[in-house]
């Protein structure tokens, strides 16, 4: 699926999400903490948009997704970046090799996140950092029921104009509300073997940033 949104993928995001995309993802790096000698896995990284930040503050940063059509988006617009083909469920990684794991956007989109989260655990260094940055549920009330509303009708129509696939749109609302709350995401990252899981919202709880130790 993702490999055909991959052309018009970044221009979807910032208009369905009204640019706050931008702001989401400058917390994201803040929250990773990267610095010069560092090495960084951004899983499910499509084209790399969410590994960039990390490049430019002096890491190490290697963009793992399984779709090649958004890899090659990536590669066309990013050259500087490492790219790598693989999946979030069998990274191609030694154990304890990453000094940070991040995900964003990407980790709703795993067949099994539970055993992606395990994974991330294995790749991470004693010590080492893990940032989820996903949709969530919005905190306050009146919000969460304009935004479930605007996941059902708006998306899919804004969509319609902006991506050559409206369908993948159709499937990004439908996941958005089956995914867990922020306590349940966080207890499904401290079952797959994380420490200190902490989360905090970001515009209100449309997304959730999550923290977490090796
Ligand atoms: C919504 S995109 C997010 C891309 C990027 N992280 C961002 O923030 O713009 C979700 C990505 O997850 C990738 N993905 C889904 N399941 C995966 C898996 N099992 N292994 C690797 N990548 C996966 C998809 O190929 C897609 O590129």
């Amino acid at each position: 699926m993702f490999d055909r949104v991959a052309k018009n993928y970044d221009l979807g995001n910032d208009v369905l999400s009204l640019g706050q995309d931008r702001a989401w993802r400058d917390l994201v790096v803040e929250a990773v903490q990267p610095e010069p000698g560092q090495l960084v896995l951004d899983l499910a990284a499509g084209t790399g948009t969410s590994s960039e930040p990390f490049r430019q503050a002096g890491a190490t940063v290697i963009a793992t997704d399984f779709s090649l059509g958004m890899l090659a988006v990536g590669r066309a617009r990013l050259p500087q970046l490492m790219f790598v083909a693989a999946d979030a469920l069998r990274l191609p990684y030694t154990d304890a090799s990453f000094d940070a794991v991040t995900i964003s956007f990407g980790l709703r989109n795993v067949e099994d996140p539970g055993a992606a989260l395990t994974e991330m655990r294995r790749v991470t260094r004693p010590g080492g950092r893990l940032v989820v940055c996903e949709f969530s549920t919005p905190t306050w009330k009146p919000l969460r029921v304009l935004y479930a509303n605007y996941l059902v009708a708006a998306i899919p129509a804004i969509a319609r104009i902006v991506s050559s696939n409206p369908t993948a749109y159709r499937y990004l609302a439908e996941s958005i509300q089956a995914w867990p709350d922020q306590a349940g995401l966080a207890a499904m990252i401290e079952a797959a073997g994380w420490r200190q899981v902490e989360f905090r919202n970001l515009s209100t709880g449309i997304v959730a940033l999550h923290r977490a130790t090796a």
